[in-house]
Formats: structure tokens, sequence, C-alpha cells
């Protein structure tokens, strides 16, 4: 079962990896219990068929562990398009609640884009709090003429440009496939 962090305790990043698929399932089920009335919480089905699709790139799937091998933390980014041409998706970005408010998520979050960057991804696109993800430079998708896949998301769709961006890259997202089976 995923813990919160001790106090001082420290905490990496890293890929995830075969056996920690269990324990983000978890992560993603206690982080997301909030939001769910009853049941599993979508999120944890929307991660498990990514895993099988063909949009999944192991690159950019992430976990956050503490010295105590507890995983609190899980990221993931999808292949998406902006019409036809690749970009990324991110999402579900999640932490375990005894660990939330830590800086948990903002690890998780810089790691990924900086990994997506070093993969010469050009841009991640997400739907998401307004008031949390323009500290990672996330931006309204309006401004840069990225329309979201459905209309009423517009005033939480959000992107993040990365080194190799060109500002033609206009157009309508779409994410990975198994987020259309939501
Ligand atoms: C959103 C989430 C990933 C943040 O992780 P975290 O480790 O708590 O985040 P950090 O410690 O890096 O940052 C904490 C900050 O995020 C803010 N924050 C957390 N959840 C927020 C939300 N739903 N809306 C707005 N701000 C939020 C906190 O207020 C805090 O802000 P402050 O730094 O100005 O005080 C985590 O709260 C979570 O798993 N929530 C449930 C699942 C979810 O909503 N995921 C995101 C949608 S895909």
């Amino acid at each position: 079962m995923s813990t919160g962090m001790h106090d001082h305790a420290r905490m990496l990043v890293r890929r995830d990896r075969a056996g920690d698929h269990a324990a983000v399932r978890e992560v993603i089920a206690a982080a997301f219990a909030a939001t769910t009335p009853q049941g599993v919480p979508v999120e944890v089905g929307l991660v498990d068929a990514l895993r099988e699709s063909a949009e999944w790139l192991p690159p950019l799937s992430l976990v956050a562990e503490t010295d105590d091998g507890d995983i609190i933390g899980y990221v993931v980014c999808t292949r998406a398009w902006v019409d036809d041409r690749p970009a990324l998706g991110l999402g579900p970005l999640a932490v375990a609640p005894a660990a939330q408010g830590q800086g948990v998520g903002a690890a998780l979050m810089h790691a990924v884009l900086g990994a997506a960057d070093a993969l010469d991804e050009p841009l991640i696109a997400l739907l998401g709090h307004t008031d949390y993800y323009p500290r990672f430079g996330f931006r309204p998708a309006a401004e840069l003429g990225v329309t979201p896949p459905v209309a009423d998301w517009a005033s939480h769709f959000q992107v993040r440009t990365l080194s190799s961006y060109r500002p033609e890259l206009q157009g309508t997202f779409r994410y990975a496939q198994p987020f259309n089976e939501l």
C-alpha cells in the first residue's frame, strides 16, 4: 500500500517497470477516489488501456518512489496529434492523498516535461486546473491555435510548448484512442 512521505524523506522520479503496475493502479485509484462517487475511478482503466495501445511511450511513464520503495505518484504522456502531426497528451497525473502538497506532483511534472523535451516532442496538451498547470508553463491552448477535441473543454484545455515547437503547429488536438473510450 502506498503511504505518504515521512518528514525529510527522500524521493526519486524514474520510469516505471512491470513490477510497479499494481502500485501505480493503487495510487491512481486513491488520488481520484475523491472525484469518483463510487467504484474504481476511470483513470485506472485508462492507464491499463493506454499501456496496451499503440500510443504508449515507455520513456514518458514515470513514478515517484520513496526511499522505502513506496510508489506515491505517477504521471504519463502518450502519443497524440494536432491535426495529423505528432504531439503529446498528458494524463493522468496522480499523487497518493497522504503525499499531496509536498511537491511530488511538481517533481513528476518537471521530470516528464524534461523527458518529453529530450525526445524532441514539440508540445504537450492537457485538460486540467487553470491554477495548477500554469506554474509549469502551460497556457490556454486557444492562445496557440490548438483546439480541444470537445468544444466544452476550452476553458481548461492547456498546452506547454517544448524546444522543437513551431508556431505552425495549430489545429485540432486528438488524444490517444483510449481517451475516446472513457
Ligand atoms: C493534482 C495533484 C497531482 C497535485 O499533486 P501534489 O503533489 O499535491 O502537488 P504539489 O505538492 O506539487 O503542488 C501542490 C500545489 O498544487 C495545488 N493543487 C493541488 N490540487 C489542485 C487542484 N485540484 N486544483 C488546483 N490546485 C491544486 C495545491 O493547492 C498546491 O498549491 P500551492 O503550491 O500554491 O500551495 C494531486 O493533488 C492529485 O493527485 N490530485 C487528484 C488527482 C488529480 O486531480 N489529478 C490531476 C488531474 S489529471
